[in-house]
């Protein structure tokens, strides 16, 4: 009897000593983060459950991740500053070191009680950052905890709000773009920003309202940590991180355009004064329904019709110079019987050059009409309004290569000419007997 009853103890005190460390896993805040800064504005509370970071006069406070990650999905779940946060900003980002670091943010706007808090989000790649999209929330994002995330691997970032992706930066590196692949830390912070914060630095913090206070807890992450150079995702087996390879379906994908459309408010890819050039970086394959079920899918590499317009071009002048060393000197040679053949060759490759050079100069035309127009549903911007020579040389461009399929086709008559003139004028395609 002696014996069970203190084997029963000690499978209880075991369990009561692993116990904690299964719930460790949906986040123990002591063993995942360190208070960084703040003296003593940082705690952490209900046996790591809870962590909260104060703003006061003399200081704001911060912490960060105990391990570095490279890749993963992160979910933090945080209640916001209530009441009157104007001129405060609480963040949540993740950032690499050194001075060319990558850094992917959620920052959170502060406004006087009752107004909208704005989720204010920016991506840096080597330092570089200017990439914002602002959102406001629908819902209170201080009456409750809600679960902010970051999913990043090597395809895209994406961040969501409870779930719902809000905004997605996908892997261009392809077209030159930076993409963020430099091992990061977790940071949260809390401080004063009230030269810019709410309404553009109008509205300022009210210090009376001291101290603004942001919460944390179950912090979650699924992500390779990055250790000594080595990232823990190289050795295991990587099918039981659908993380690493995690893309929008479909829903998804429809409630991003959800929230970009009814709570984005600020677009750096629409700001024209600001960022004259911003969306070349923004571009993106997207598909549009045209009619019914027919899809348009467009892509930035649809430009690449002026390259094409440009080989089809230099096709047909080649064939032309030819067309001239033919008529200067095989013109006197007398051919006799291949003249019919050699007719009919002229007569085909002519047509073909013509159809060519006008589908090129077609697309063309609708590849420069975008660079006009810009493109809303794409984001792409009206190029022409900054780039104005550029479009002229276009627009000139276009006009000859039309003038010159025009001419083509007036010359590809005489090739035309040729051939059926040597048929009799009676009987359909039957030689004259002469
Ligand atoms: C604060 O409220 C004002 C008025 O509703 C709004 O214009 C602004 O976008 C809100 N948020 C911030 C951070 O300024
Ligand atoms: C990885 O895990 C899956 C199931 O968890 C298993 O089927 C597969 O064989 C494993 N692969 C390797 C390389 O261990």
């Amino acid at each position: 009897m002696g014996v069970l009853s203190s084997t029963v103890a000690f499978v209880v005190v075991a369990f009561l000593i692993w116990a904690p460390s299964m719930v460790a896993f949906a986040g123990n805040l002591y063993q995942d983060v360190d208070i960084t800064w703040g003296e003593g504005r940082g705690k952490i509370l209900n046996n790591g459950h809870l962590l909260t970071l104060s703003l006061d006069m003399a200081s704001g406070s911060g912490f960060q991740s105990k391990n570095q990650y490279l890749y993963g999905k992160f979910d933090m779940q945080i209640k916001l500053v209530p009441g009157n946060s104007a001129g405060t900003v609480t963040a949540y980002y993740l950032r690499s070191e050194g001075t060319y670091w990558d850094e992917i943010d959620f920052e959170f706007l502060g406004n006087l009680s009752g107004d909208p808090y704005i989720v204010h989000t920016n991506v840096y790649t080597k330092g570089m950052g200017g990439r914002e999209k602002q959102f406001y929330l629908w819902f209170d994002p201080t009456a409750d905890f809600h679960t902010y995330s970051f999913l990043w691997n090597p395809a895209h970032v994406v961040l969501y709000v409870d779930g719902r992706p809000i905004r997605e930066l996908k892997n261009m590196e392809g077209e030159g773009v930076p993409y963020p692949k430099k091992q990061a830390m977790i940071y949260s912070s809390i401080w004063n920003a009230d030269d810019w914060a709410t309404r553009g630095g109008l509205v300022k913090t009210d210090w009376t309202q001291a101290p603004f206070t942001a919460s944390f807890r179950n912090f979650r992450v699924n992500g390779c940590v990055w250790s000594n150079g080595v990232s823990s995702c190289k050795s295991s087996n990587s099918s039981d991180k659908p993380w690493l390879s995690e893309q929008l379906d479909s829903t998804n994908q429809k409630m991003l355009k959800w929230v970009q459309k009814n709570y984005m408010i600020y677009d750096y890819c629409t700001d024209i004064k600001r960022f004259p050039q911003a969306c070349l970086i923004a571009f993106d394959t997207q598909t549009k329904v045209v009619f019914l079920t027919i899809e348009k899918k467009a892509t930035y590499k649809d430009m690449s019709a002026l390259k094409i317009s440009v080989y089809v071009t230099s096709a047909a002048a080649g064939y032309n110079l030819l067309l001239l060393f033919k008529h200067s000197t095989w013109s006197r040679i007398n051919f006799k019987g291949s003249y019919l053949c050699m007719a009919w060759i002229c007569f085909f490759l002519d047509q073909i050059a013509v159809y060519m050079t006008f589908a090129a100069n077609t697309a063309t035309l609708a590849a420069s009409m975008l660079a006009i127009t810009g493109s809303e549903a794409f984001q792409w911007l009206k190029v022409c309004d900054k780039f104005t020579r550029f479009c002229i040389q276009i627009g000139v461009a276009v006009l000859c290569g039309y003038a010159a399929s025009i001419l083509m086709a007036l010359i590809s008559t005489i090739s035309a000419y040729k051939v059926f003139r040597m048929y009799s004028p009676k009987w359909f395609l039957r030689l004259k007997s002469t």
